[in-house]
């Protein structure tokens, strides 16, 4: 009898030991840490002023862009974010690209309209026109772009959820894989490819900007 009931114990305390284990699997999730201390840099200012002149500033001929992170704005440290502004002429195009590291939250402040969209794992592209005012979303990973299909600047800012992000340019990086394997990816000829190859900006950042032959400023598609 007492065999029996230290027998039953002994895998009912199994059970409820998987089941925590599961438990955990589900609760623990890859995000930024969360923060241990309200201030653990010690500081006396939580502002930054003009990302366009303090930030992390890059342009191109799509135009202008200004990231915040935690060199230039120790506040940020620990605390899961990262903003960037940006300032893009007509046809600027923000090349399909990746964060690994975090969802981002795009909202338009004035200009455009603008092209917006991802594509999920499924295969499907999930398109948008946006105006000012107007807020769209790319989850974490996932392949995105935008295009100013206005006739002014889109000036708009993108909210990302880690201090970290990272971006990983989508042609540019294909572009590092070795020729045999890209062209059979792309179904293509090695000439080809080398003629793309050139005239991709190797740059991971820079905005382009659409050619006058493709795109039309203020012809929304
Ligand atoms: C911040 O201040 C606390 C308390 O004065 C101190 O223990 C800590 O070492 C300081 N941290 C830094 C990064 O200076
Ligand atoms: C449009 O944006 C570009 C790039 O940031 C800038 O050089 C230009 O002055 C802006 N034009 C207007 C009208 O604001």
């Amino acid at each position: 009898m007492g065999s029996r009931y230290n027998q039953m114990r002994a895998v009912l305390c199994l059970v409820v030991v998987v089941a925590m284990s599961c438990m955990q699997i589900r609760l623990v999730s890859a995000a930024d840490p969360d923060p241990l201390l309200d201030n653990p840099l010690n500081l006396t200012s939580f502002t930054l002023r003009d990302i366009f002149v303090n930030g992390d500033v890059s342009s191109g001929p799509g135009g202008l862009r200004a990231a915040l992170n935690t060199r230039n704005f120790p506040g940020t440290t620990s605390e899961g974010i990262t903003v960037v502004r940006f300032e893009m002429v007509p046809c600027g195009v923000n090349v399909p690209h990746t964060h690994p590291r975090a969802t981002e939250l795009l909202s338009l402040i004035s200009g455009g309209p603008l092209q917006v969209g991802f594509i999920d794992t499924s295969g499907n592209a999930h398109l948008d026109i946006i105006r000012p005012g107007d807020s769209t979303l790319f989850p974490r990973g996932l392949l995105h772009f935008e295009i100013n299909l206005g006739t002014e600047n889109a000036t708009y800012i993108s909210a990302l959820n880690s201090q970290n992000p990272g971006t990983l340019n989508a042609g540019a990086s294909l572009f590092r894989v070795p020729e045999l394997t890209l062209a059979t990816a792309l179904n293509t000829e090695f000439s080809v490819l080398k003629k793309i190859a050139e005239s991709i900006s190797p740059d991971l950042t820079t905005l382009e900007k659409s050619s006058k032959a493709h795109c039309v400023p203020g012809q929304v598609v």
